[in-house]
């Protein structure tokens, strides 16, 4: 490793995601349609002497080569702080990989600089991204294979093994046993992040809650339709806002608009780009995040994420 590795973390979205319901391991049985999409955070691995060193630097969006998004149509609401410590998904990641190379001691001699895009909180897998990144980066320099990567993917959350794919991918059980599917012909991403996060586990412990009644809805039905979510009304009932934005994107025209994962963010999808930017100015306001991007293939992921 003589040089700076950087690497792209994309974002996703969940174009559906059903709760089958609970496991005896804590997590829900879910089956997921994950989707790539074009916006990213950055991480760089530094190779230099000396203890493991994290640094974290908040950006906005910019249109990159290949028309990586668009920039924001609204003022970025002020990002949380994101702890560059060990509780850091990229720390943990580079620890995971370290035990995984069988190397002793604590991860030393890189450093790693995240530029973080990707608004937090949102349901839109940043951290998981990272993570992933995170592993593809030092996986070369550290030597170690595809089955290694994996299982230290497996170990750092359910959906970081999403992130090793890329594309459109159906996720089963915790989300982390993945089918590529076809990719679906490129749409226009119009995301809505409200200025609040949601917790993941607090958005599963929001669905247990439910009542029966509103459960049942969630048993899955015959296909996976587009732009199901069956956090969103659990999230929904503590954050109408979400509701309101869903309506807003549907009445805009989106093919499709739900929350994405665990929320905040939600997504509506548009065949054009034209009508993606009128909408996202329509929907900008001080308060939120809105932005323009589009999916992902599989091989546009692979080729744009950088290993
Ligand atoms: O795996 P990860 O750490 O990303 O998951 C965060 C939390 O989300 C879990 O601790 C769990 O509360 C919830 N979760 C779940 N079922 C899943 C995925 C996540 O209950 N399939």
């Amino acid at each position: 490793m003589n040089s700076d590795i950087r690497v792209r973390a994309f974002a996703k979205i969940n174009r559906s995601l059903r709760v089958l319901g609970t496991r005896d391991d804590g997590y829900h049985e879910l089956r997921t349609v994950f989707q790539s999409i074009a916006l990213y955070d950055t991480v760089v691995v530094r190779r230099r002497r000396g203890p493991f060193a994290l640094t974290v630097r908040h950006a906005t969006p910019h249109g990159g080569r290949g028309a990586i998004d668009r920039p924001s149509t609204s003022p970025d609401v002020s990002a949380p702080p994101l702890a560059a410590d060990r509780t850091n998904l990229v720390s943990r990641a580079a620890e995971a990989l370290w035990s995984q190379a069988r190397r002793r001691g604590s991860v030393r001699d890189i450093a790693i600089h995240l530029i973080k895009r990707i608004p937090m909180a949102a349901g839109l897998g940043g951290g998981s991204s990272d993570a992933a990144a995170t592993l593809r980066a030092l996986a070369g320099a550290w030597r170690v294979g595809d089955d290694g990567v994996r299982q230290a993917a497996v170990r750092l959350g359910a959906d970081v093994p999403f992130f090793l794919e890329g594309g459109t991918v159906l996720g089963l059980e915790r989300g982390d046993v993945l089918f590529p599917l076809v990719d679906r012909p490129c749409a226009w991403v119009v995301l809505v992040v409200p200025p609040f996060g949601v917790s993941t586990p607090d958005a599963y412990r929001w669905w247990d809650a439910l009542p029966g009644r509103a459960r049942r809805r969630a048993t899955p039905g015959a296909a996976d339709a587009m732009g199901v979510n069956d956090l969103q009304d659990a999230v929904v009932r503590r954050h109408p806002e979400i509701a309101r934005i869903v309506s807003a994107l549907t009445r805009a025209g989106a093919d499709c608009a739900a929350m994405s994962g665990s929320g905040s963010a939600v997504f509506g999808l548009f065949r054009s780009r034209d009508a993606a930017e009128r909408t996202a100015r329509r929907l900008a306001s001080p308060e939120r995040v809105v932005r323009v991007t589009r999916t992902l293939t599989r091989r546009e992921y692979r080729r744009l994420a950088g290993t």
